[in-house]
Parts: structure tokens; C-alpha cells; sequence
């Protein structure tokens, strides 16, 4: 079965590496239009150059009000519609232990990987969702079911938007689906610090599909969600994680 975006448009924050710009890809290969969106516009450009005619860009925070509003407005007036969000760029300034961390990175973690999806989404909702429906794909962790010694504030934030998405979806049905995925390791810049110089190896033998994620993993399930394949589900988080959260072995 061959899933088809014909027709849709879709927006994917920081959709200029990474899982968004795989995300943008595969979206883009099945025939929606996709508007790229990251704060750097070199990137995007770049980006959008190397998937193709399908893909759009507009620079822009996620932080920032003025940036949403200015980036889906073009991605109204340019490409007509939006049928997609895809809730991706995050950031993770603290690593360490939750209880040392200073307010101003707790606050940028919160206002970044919570607050802004919210209200990109809130934003989409009342401009075009509401009247014509969509799916909204927010992009969370599998941290946000685990503890960690170092990445504690950004899951706590993951778990949020686990939490969020089942909220939204509750509001949103029946016009807008809103699913998540919540990845394990995978090679990204983002996430270089847990894999470089040989962790990545590691992480990979605790994972029973014995090896890391690849950007396309997490590609390939977004756009079952966003298509008409994932029409009966909303509210749901898939982990995609090579089944390392089920590895977990009881000591008790
Ligand atoms: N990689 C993993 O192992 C992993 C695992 C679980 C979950 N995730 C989640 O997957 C998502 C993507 O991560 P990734 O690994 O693909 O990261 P990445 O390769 O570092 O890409 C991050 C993207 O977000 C953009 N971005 C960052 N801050 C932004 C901001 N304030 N406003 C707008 N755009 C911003 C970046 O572009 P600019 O620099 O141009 O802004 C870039 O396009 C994140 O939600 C992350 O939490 C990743």
C-alpha cells in the first residue's frame, strides 16, 4: 500500500536537519507540500533545495510569537492550507540533575518543547484546523517515560507533551487528530553527545533490535499518522525505540 499526502500541506518546525528534515522528506516524497521552518534561513533553504520542488521555506523561533505568526501566515498565503503540523525542533540546554538546574534553562526548555507546540497548535486550530480538520504530530521522547541522570528537565518536558497530546486530543476531535512519537536514540546532532565515541554502540546492545534509530524510522510513522492510514487514531504516543523501553530488566 502506497501512502499518499496528495493535495495537503504540511509544516514541520525545525524541518531543516535531523528527524524534521526526514519528516519533510518523506511528507514531500508522498505528495504534500511541505514548509520547512528552523531560526536558521540558510538552512532551510537548504534543506527545502534538497528534498525538492514540494518543499517551502520561512525562517523562523519556535519561541517567538511574531516568528509563528509570520511563518504560518506565509505558509497560508503561499500554499493555501495546512492539513499538518508536525511539532519537532526542541532544545536541551541542561545536563545534569534536575534539582541543580538554574530557572532561565529550566524556563528555555519549557518554553521551547512545551510551550511553543501549544501554541503553534492553538495558533494552526483557530486559522485553518477547526473549520477544515487536520493532524497534528507532536515529536517527544522516550525519555518521557524514563529517568535519567542528566536529561531529567528535557523529559519532564517530553512527558508533558505525552500528557498534552492526550489533552488535545480529548479538545480537538473530531475535526484534528493529535498523535506523538516518541523516538529512542537516534544519530542526530542533537543527540551527538549520547552517541559519539562509542556510547551509541552501547545504547545499541541494550536495544533488542541491536541498533540505534535512523531519522527514517521515525519518518516513516509520521506519515502513517498524518495520512489517511491513521484516520481511527489520535491521542496516542508511539515509541519507536528498537523496543529498548520494554529491555528493561526488573531487579526486584
Ligand atoms: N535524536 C534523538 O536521539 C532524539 C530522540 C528522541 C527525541 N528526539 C526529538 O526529535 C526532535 C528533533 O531532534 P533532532 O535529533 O532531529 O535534532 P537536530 O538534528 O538538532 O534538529 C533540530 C532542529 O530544530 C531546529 N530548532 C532548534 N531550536 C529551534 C527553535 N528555537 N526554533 C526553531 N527551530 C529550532 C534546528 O534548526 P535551527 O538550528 O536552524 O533552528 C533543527 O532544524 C526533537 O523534538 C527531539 O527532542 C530526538
Amino acid at each position: 500500500m502506497e501512502i499518499r499526502l496528495d493535495g495537503q500541506v504540511a509544516l514541520v518546525t525545525g524541518g531543516s536537519r535531523g528527524i524534521g528534515k526526514a519528516i519533510a522528506r518523506t511528507l514531500a516524497e508522498a505528495g504534500a507540500q511541505v514548509m520547512i521552518t528552523s531560526r536558521k534561513a540558510e538552512a532551510c533553504e537548504a534543506a527545502a533545495r534538497e528534498i525538492g520542488p514540494n518543499a517551502h521555506f520561512e525562517a523562523g523561533h519556535i519561541g517567538r510569537d511574531e516568528d509563528a505568526e509570520r511563518v504560518i501566515e506565509a505558509t497560508l498565503d503561499r500554499l493555501g492550507r495546512i492539513d499538518v503540523l508536525v511539532n519537532n525542533a526542541a532544545t536541551n540546554p541542561w545536563a545534569g540533575p534536575t534539582i541543580e538546574v538554574d530557572r532561565a534553562r529550566w524556563d528555555k526548555t519549557f518554553a521551547t518543547n512545551l510551550t511553543a507546540p501549544l501554541f503553534w497548535t492553538q495558533r494552526i486550530w483557530r486559522r485553518w484546523m477547526k473549520e477544515n480538520g487536520g493532524s497534528v504530530i507532536n515529536i517527544a521522547s522516550v525519555g518521557g517515560f524514563a529517568t535519567s541522570p542528566i536529561l531529567g528537565v528535557y523529559d519532564i518536558t517530553k512527558a508533558a507533551m505525552i500528557h498534552m497530546t492526550k489533552q488535545l486530543a480529548a479538545e480537538l476531535g473530531p475535526k484534528v487528530r493529535v498523535n506523538a512519537l516518541a523516538p529512542g536514540l537516534v544519530k542526530t546532532d542533537f543527540a551527538r553527545t549520547l552517541w559519539e565515541d562509542g556510547k551509541g554502540e552501547q545504547v545499541a546492545k541494550a536495544y533488542p533490535l541491536e541498533r540505534l534509530g535512523e531519522v527514517e524510522d521515525v519518518a516513516g510513522a509520521a506519515l502513517f499518522l498524518a495520512a489517511e492510514t491513521g484516520r481511527w487514531i489520535t491521542g496516542q504516543t508511539w515509541v519507536l525505540d528498537g523496543g529498548g523501553l520494554c529491555a528493561y530488566r526488573s531487579t526486584a
